[in-house]
């Protein structure tokens, strides 16, 4: 079972950030049909992130190290849904989203460093 989890949450993280900048490129060029599509096909991805990752933990017996994971990927997530909004606000308001890339760059670097188990106590 926690194999089966991990393989699948492994194997779609890299994918679900490539889907994501797909997604912003797309929304860049003016393609707004195509990035719709992307990004819901990145919402599922981030249920299923969400899902195999919560089953890892509870497997797992909620080690406290990859509860801070889970909080920051959560966080990850929702800077990702943010740019993606944001962005498209930006065109009318002009307001900025340097703040959520920002955060979207230290949420991505922590998870991979507390996965990569580069960081731990
Ligand atoms: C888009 C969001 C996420 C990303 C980019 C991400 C990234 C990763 C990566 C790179 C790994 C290591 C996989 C490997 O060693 O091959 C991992 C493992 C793991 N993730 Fe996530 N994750 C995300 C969401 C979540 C969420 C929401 C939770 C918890 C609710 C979670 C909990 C875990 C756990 C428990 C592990 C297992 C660590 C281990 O046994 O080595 N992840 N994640």
């Amino acid at each position: 079972m926690y194999n089966m989890l991990f393989q699948s949450h492994s194997g779609l993280w890299e994918i679900t950030i490539l889907l994501f900048i797909i997604s912003f490129i797309l929304l860049k060029m003016g393609k707004p049909k195509g990035k719709k599509i992307t990004q819901m096909i990145l919402r599922l991805f981030y249920v299923i992130m969400i899902i195999s990752g919560l089953g890892m933990l509870i497997t797992l017996n909620f080690p406290w190290l990859y509860v801070i994971k889970g909080i920051l990927a959560l966080w990850l997530i929702w800077m990702m849904e943010l740019i993606l909004s944001k962005s498209v606000v930006r065109k009318e308001s002009g307001s900025s989203t340097k703040s959520y890339w920002t955060q979207f760059i230290i949420a991505l670097v922590l998870v991979v460093l507390i996965a990569a188990k580069i960081i731990s106590f």
